[in-house]
């Protein structure tokens, strides 16, 4: 079956994958700096900020939200299960042999777990060997790698971790969980553990009925939360360059575009590249020109490769994320929202796109206006298969799953190996949710004070303007909507856990930030990014990488071009280790 090879990676299928690294700076990344106490925050009280981040403040007592919660709550616990069933192959977390040991533990939320035996079973994880000889060929590697052999499946868990009861002292629990996480190498951010963990002490508390934690609870298990936010800081740091995932009318572009004001470096930014690594192939994939044609007559126009895979020479899976050594980190978005945006922004492209074709003669060409405009749910079924069809599902799997015809995308087969990848990202953000949050999750997730909030990229109303059309009346009826809307459950579920990923990391993140932590030292509140150098005082936030910003093998080249928003500077970085990311200014298709 198509899901049982799915491996981890990342893979955009939209619009770009995208290596962002640290931007020239002097400044040099001093650790140590951390502890600095900011007096708006000392009034913090952990479980009694609970009810306002989980619950929201009209539903604090509401026994039916509560139990919604739990219900989620076990669901994140249980996102680990596709690891061990082999539905998915290398989550690479997962089979770190600290980490997987404290799995097969059970989180030591069993009674033996409990008493501190101090045993750690042997993970049941690949030779080392194996996965030492696939990353050294990495740099030659090509397409070739998505039939590697897998790596050895991981021993089942004797018991799902939904089914374990809370722990009997979160006290104790706290202090033996972080003495394991003080085991953990460098490297890598954890976050996986880091959401099972936190939903453990969420779940604790429910099981409180709510009720605020002791004094003493508080306190260790602030500690664990802060110990948590430092593993996260720590890997970003030692990594020194992100791999975003492009989700395409989620933000995507203003993610790129927001790195760029924070002062990271790309290949490439302006409006059609948004950090897309040109060498990697990913294009824009929204339409099936196939399709086009036989439901309009026309020659496809413009991003019409559904259906068409990445070229062989471009790398796959694992030697990019070797190559990368990536974070992930993502915005989500309502998948409703995203589709009615997608099905506008096509329309209003289309529009144009195709009254070209009409006027520059093309032999096959064909009116917008009789064929997209107003078009049913089964004509953009057939012309944009992913976009009507689960879409965040088929990102987040990557080829294996994106090609699928519609109705391809399935619950039981896609879910669930789709909610693990999510639990990788190192940051999720939730676009609807409030400001406060989702600065937050930008400020100590990625280090970043200039947030997306001061980004606007992609704005439909401005690009209506430059067109001078407005796609709106061109929309399916609402019947038809409805019919495409009902088609996004998968989606929808993803999305519920992307907004309690993004509670889960807010909740660490204002821990550490009430214990005095500051993700990198000297991080101003929040910067306008307007004001002149703003990118070399940011330097990338968390994302300077271990020799700092100034770094031996990267050489930056500063161009300014003139005016817009969205081209005020451009960097490009090489990196003399990585030969296939050399930039070829090969133009994508995105625009
Ligand atoms: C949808 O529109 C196509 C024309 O594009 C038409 O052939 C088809 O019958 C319509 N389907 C429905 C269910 O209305
Ligand atoms: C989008 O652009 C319009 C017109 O240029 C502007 O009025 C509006 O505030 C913009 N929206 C956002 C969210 O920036």
């Amino acid at each position: 079956m198509l899901i049982a090879r799915l491996i981890i990676c990342v893979i955009l299928l939209a619009a770009s994958c995208s290596g962002i690294s640290a931007a020239s700076s002097r400044r040099t990344s001093r650790s140590s700096s951390t502890r600095r106490a900011r007096s708006t925050e000392t009034s913090f009280s952990l479980s009694g900020s609970f009810p306002s981040i989980f619950l929201g403040d009209e539903h604090m007592n509401n026994p039916g939200q509560q139990s919604a919660l739990r219900a989620k709550l076990s669901m994140v616990l249980d996102t680990v299960e596709p690891h061990y069933s082999d539905a998915l192959h290398r989550v690479h977390e997962l089979r770190e042999p600290k980490v997987a040991s404290l799995l097969q533990e059970l989180l030591l939320l069993t009674r033996e777990g409990a008493t501190g035996s101090g045993r750690h079973l042997e993970a049941s994880i690949a030779p080392a060997g194996a996965e030492a000889a696939e990353e050294d060929a990495v740099g030659l590697r090509r397409r070739s790698d998505r039939e590697t052999s897998s790596p050895k499946p991981p021993k089942p868990l004797s018991k799902p971790l939904s089914t374990l009861p809370s722990p009997q002292s979160l006290v104790d629990w706290s202090h033996k969980i972080g003495s394991r996480l003080a085991q953990l190498p460098a490297g890598t951010s954890f976050p996986v553990l880091r959401r099972l963990l936190t939903a453990v002490v969420v779940r604790a508390w429910l099981d409180g009925a709510g009720k605020r934690l002791t004094e003493v609870e508080e306190e260790a298990v602030s500690g664990l939360f802060v110990q948590l936010y430092m593993l996260h800081r720590r890997g970003a740091m030692n990594r020194g360059i992100m791999d975003y995932q492009h989700v395409s009318k989620s933000g995507g572009t203003s993610w790129c575009h927001a790195a760029q004001l924070n002062g990271c470096t790309t290949q490439r930014f302006d409006r059609f590249f948004v950090c897309g690594v040109s060498s990697f192939d990913d294009k824009v994939r929204w339409v099936d020109g196939a399709a086009h044609t036989r439901l309009t007559g026309a020659e496809p126009t413009r991003w019409y490769l559904h259906g068409t895979y990445r070229s062989e020479g471009a790398p796959g899976c694992a030697s990019r994320a070797a190559q990368m050594l990536a974070n992930r980190w993502t915005y989500y978005r309502n998948p409703l929202r995203r589709l009615a945006s997608h099905l506008r922004f096509i329309l209003l492209h289309y529009k144009r796109f195709m009254t070209a074709q009409v006027e520059e003669g093309v032999e096959k060409s064909a009116d917008f206006f009789t064929t997209y405009a107003g078009a049913n749910a089964s004509f953009w079924s057939s012309v944009a298969p992913a976009i009507s069809d689960n879409y965040f599902a088929r990102t987040l799997l990557g080829e294996a799953a994106w090609h699928a015809p519609v109705g391809g995308i399935t619950a039981d087969t896609h879910l669930a190996p789709a909610r693990l990848v999510l639990m990788q990202y190192d940051i999720v953000v939730p676009l609807e949710s409030p400001t406060e949050l989702t600065s937050r999750l930008l400020a100590f997730g990625a280090g970043w004070p200039v947030s997306y909030t001061d980004v606007h990229d992609k704005n439909i109303t401005a690009l209506q303007e430059m067109f001078d059309f407005d796609p709106s009346p061109h929309m399916p009826s609402s019947d038809e909507m409805d019919i495409l809307y009902g088609r996004q459950q998968i989606d929808m579920d993803l999305y519920g856990l992307a907004v309690l990923i993004g509670q889960l990391d807010y909740l660490v993140y204002s821990t550490a930030a009430a214990a005095g932590v500051v993700p990198w030292d000297g991080m101003p509140d929040n910067v306008n990014p307007e004001e002149d150098n703003v990118n070399y005082r940011v330097a990338c936030g968390l994302l300077r990488g271990p020799g700092g910003a100034w770094s031996s093998h990267m050489v930056h080249r500063r161009r300014r071009a003139n005016g817009g928003a969205a081209g005020r500077e451009t960097r490009v970085r090489r990196r003399s280790d990585a030969a296939s990311l050399e930039e070829t200014s090969r133009r994508d298709q995105t625009g």
